[in-house]
């Protein structure tokens, strides 16, 4: 379904975790959200690139948490979606997440994956 959302010059790619933790969630909703991510990434990227999906166990600590309004420490299901394309202008950057919470990766990680702290 994914795949026909983006075109043929992007590589979608999945990195899950094999033991990962269950969550209490609306499976559309969440489909909602990777889907408007998916798409995000795909705009940004003019011409070729990847899109990767990971999901995995991480911990939010107290630092990440003073950063990230609403977020708990503790033990947390991660879903990331990032791109190789270009990065959230940065007049909008402010307003989609913290800019010192960006990941030090080669890619850019948003939306979801912003509270991605502890997994960068
Ligand atoms: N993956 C991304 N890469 C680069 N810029 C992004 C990405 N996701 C969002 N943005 C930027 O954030 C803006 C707001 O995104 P969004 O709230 O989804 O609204 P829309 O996609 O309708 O413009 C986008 O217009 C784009 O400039
Ligand atoms: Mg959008």
């Amino acid at each position: 379904m994914l795949r026909r959302l983006i075109r043929e010059d992007i590589e979608l790619e999945t990195v899950t975790d094999a033991k990962l933790g269950t969550v209490k969630a609306d499976a559309g909703q969440i489909e909602q959200v990777v889907m408007n991510l998916v798409v995000n990434a795909r705009d940004a990227i003019k011409a070729g690139g990847r899109i990767t999906i990971e999901t995995a166990n991480v911990t939010l600590d107290e630092d990440c948490v003073r950063e990230h309004g609403g977020a708990r420490p503790g033990a947390h299901v991660m879903l990331a979606v990032s791109d190789t394309g270009e990065r959230i202008p940065s007049d909008v950057l402010p307003y989609s997440l913290n800019r010192s919470s960006l990941p030090k990766r080669s890619v850019e990680v948003r939306g979801l994956a912003s509270r991605r702290c502890t997994a960068s």
